[in-house]
């Protein structure tokens, strides 16, 4: 008989961080200059006071590369070594090929295998749930994600509800076995009902470019704000729940907290919800906005590194997005 799977994965674990951020810094002030918005309205809708954005040459596989190399600049590992590399992404460089093969070459994985997974902002999460489940069955011992997002070229920059959420950024970690029988403990989740949501419409098969298409700004990302915003209340407190009951924990076990960074009120919200304090939850959309792929490892970075994150923490972390999807994870930080 086949029955409901406990998420667990063990014997794996995050041993490497690397990040990378563009230098470029905009403010509210400066979306106010050609938008129809204010500061005011950003900051009490979402929190969000500021975001980086990427120069013009830069694609989602530079940011990627520069947080692998960030990774590898620190670590005692080499490229060569790396066995998998699995690319997460809401806007990758092509529709094919994968973005992984590219950042694979750039870094020198040159033994490495590679794949992307389009899981919308989400995708870290379930990029994490690979790489650790590759480990864990013995596979491989050297796996490679990146979450990197050059969100910035796939936004209507005359569209006032969405361009003003979003910023660049990556994230990079490797995923190794571990001799303490560490845990990860998943859940993943996906609702297609919800698709129409949040989407970039055109340059896929099902609506193919044309002068149409881009004379109807159908290449940009769109999204209906308040569904999203309802979905994600609801799906992820179910989803951390979850994930909790499955290692057998409750939200008082964990010492930190790192949701998906996409708008202050929903953190706020899921947090107040599952019954953490302040203490316990970690943010930087005020300062990022919305990295989608990137904004979790961009948190456990600046958490780790202001010592909010410290070796044998428990962490539990959420993603939510297109899809629309879902997933949480919870793990012991071993750094
Ligand atoms: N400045 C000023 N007014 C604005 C702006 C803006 N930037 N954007 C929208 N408005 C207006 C709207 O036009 C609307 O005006 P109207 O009432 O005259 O029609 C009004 O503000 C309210 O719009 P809503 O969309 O209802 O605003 P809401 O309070 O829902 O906030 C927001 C919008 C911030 C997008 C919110 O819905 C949200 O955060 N949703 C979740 C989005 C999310 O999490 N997305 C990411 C998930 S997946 C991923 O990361 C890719």
């Amino acid at each position: 008989m086949i029955g409901l799977a406990k998420g667990l994965v063990k014997g794996a674990r995050i041993s490497a961080l690397g990040v990378y951020v563009p230098e470029r810094i905009v403010k509210n002030d400066e979306l106010t200059e050609r938008l129809d918005t204010s500061d005011e309205w950003i900051v009490s809708r979402t929190g969000i006071r500021e975001r980086r954005i990427c120069r013009p040459d830069q694609a989602t596989s530079d940011m990627a590369v520069a947080a692998v190399e960030d990774l590898l600049s620190h670590n005692g590992f080499r490229a060569e070594d790396i066995q998998l590399v699995i690319s997460t992404s809401l806007v990758p460089d092509h529709l094919f090929p994968a973005t992984a093969s590219i950042i694979a070459e750039r870094v020198g994985a040159l033994n490495a295998g590679a794949f992307d997974v389009q899981s919308g902002c989400t995708g870290f999460v379930y990029g994490l749930a690979c790489a650790a489940a590759f480990v864990s069955s013995g596979l491989y011992e050297r796996v490679l994600v990146t979450g990197a997002e050059a969100l910035s070229k796939g936004l209507d920059w005359d569209d006032r509800s969405t361009c003003v959420l979003f910023g660049d950024g990556a994230g990079a970690v490797l995923v190794t076995p571990s001799d303490e029988g560490s845990i990860f403990s998943f859940d993943l989740g996906n609702d297609g009902s919800g698709a129409p949501f949040l989407n970039m419409p055109a340059g896929g098969t099902r609506l193919p470019a044309s002068h149409e298409t881009v004379e109807e700004r159908q290449h940009f990302l769109r999204m209906k704000g308040s569904e999203v915003y309802r979905f994600a209340s609801r799906k992820v407190v179910a989803s951390c729940h979850k994930t909790l009951a499955d290692a057998g924990l409750t939200p008082a076990d964990v010492d930190l907290f790192v949701p998906h960074q996409a708008n202050l009120r929903i953190i706020e919200k899921v947090a107040d919800t599952l019954g953490f304090s302040k203490e316990q939850v970690f943010y930087n959309v005020d300062r990022y906005g919305n990295t989608s792929c990137a904004s979790i490892p961009l948190c456990l970075h600046e958490a780790e590194q202001t010592g909010r994150l410290k070796k044998g923490d428990t962490l539990l972390m959420v993603g939510f997005g297109a899809g629309l999807t879902w997933a949480s994870c919870l793990t012991r930080w071993e750094l």
